[in-house]
């Protein structure tokens, strides 16, 4: 029994000394500053969240992109200036790219409001908009190192277009939003992610990957990252 315990938490530290990217989404700092509510170190003190997660060993802040909200939230200006405060130190930045208007997830993923639907519109509308966004970032001098081309796309993305249901759809608008990204300004070049959910389902995930390289325009070249989400409940 200790033995075993023991054996759990040596190879535990080993996958810890491993990791590369220690992140936290810190999304919502703004929304949550503007409420009134301030961060404070375990000794007390009051500081900006960035400097706490800095000095905690933290290394990347994620970012959740929306293309128009409503109240500007999220929206890419948002964006930009808590990127240039992560940057200032010495975080990294990884841009979630929602290609929604609100919240994607696998049960939405609205196209944005005055966007083309029919596949070929929508593609190049795609491809300008990743490439516009990207070029944007870069010269606000933000390089960020990963850049996820969807959120939770177990079901596809712009929905209805985008649908799992023709897969061909979900290959040629990912392709076209990974472009969007190679043939941006950005450099060095961040590391291109596809996003799914249920991250504990290897037949999901095998099945969703399968049917997207299989219909043709995705190449695997196209990306460098599998992200998942993992909600173990
Ligand atoms: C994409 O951008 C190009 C070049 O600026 C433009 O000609 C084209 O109309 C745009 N397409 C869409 C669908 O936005």
């Amino acid at each position: 029994m200790l033995a075993s315990l023991f054996l759990a938490f040596s190879s535990l530290t080993a996958v810890q000394a491993a990791l590369k990217y220690k992140g936290v989404d810190w999304s919502s700092v703004i929304v949550e500053e503007k409420a009134g509510i301030s961060y404070t170190t375990t000794s007390g003190s009051t500081e900006p969240l960035e400097k706490i997660l800095k000095e905690s060993g933290v290394n990347t802040v994620r970012q959740r992109v929306w293309v128009n909200p409503r109240d500007g939230n999220y929206n890419l200006d948002y964006n930009i200036k808590l990127a240039q405060r992560a940057k200032a130190v010495g975080l990294d930045v990884y841009i979630d790219f929602h290609y929604s208007d609100t919240w994607a997830d696998p049960g939405h993923q609205a196209i944005p409001s005055g966007w083309p639907t029919n596949i070929d519109d929508l593609s190049w509308k795609l491809y300008n908009y990743t490439l516009d966004s990207s070029n944007k970032l870069a010269a606000a001098g933000i390089s960020p190192t990963i850049i996820s081309i969807g959120n939770e796309i177990r079901s596809g993305l712009l929905l209805p277009t985008g649908s799992t249901s023709n897969f061909y759809n979900v290959a040629k608008l990912l392709h076209s939003a990974a472009w969007g990204v190679k043939d941006s300004n950005l450099s060095p070049k961040p590391r291109i992610m596809i996003h799914l959910d249920n991250g504990w389902d290897w037949n999901t995930q095998k099945w969703w990957y399968e049917s997207a390289l299989k219909a043709g325009p995705l190449e695997t070249s196209d990306f460098d990252m599998m992200g998942v989400s993992y909600y173990p409940f």
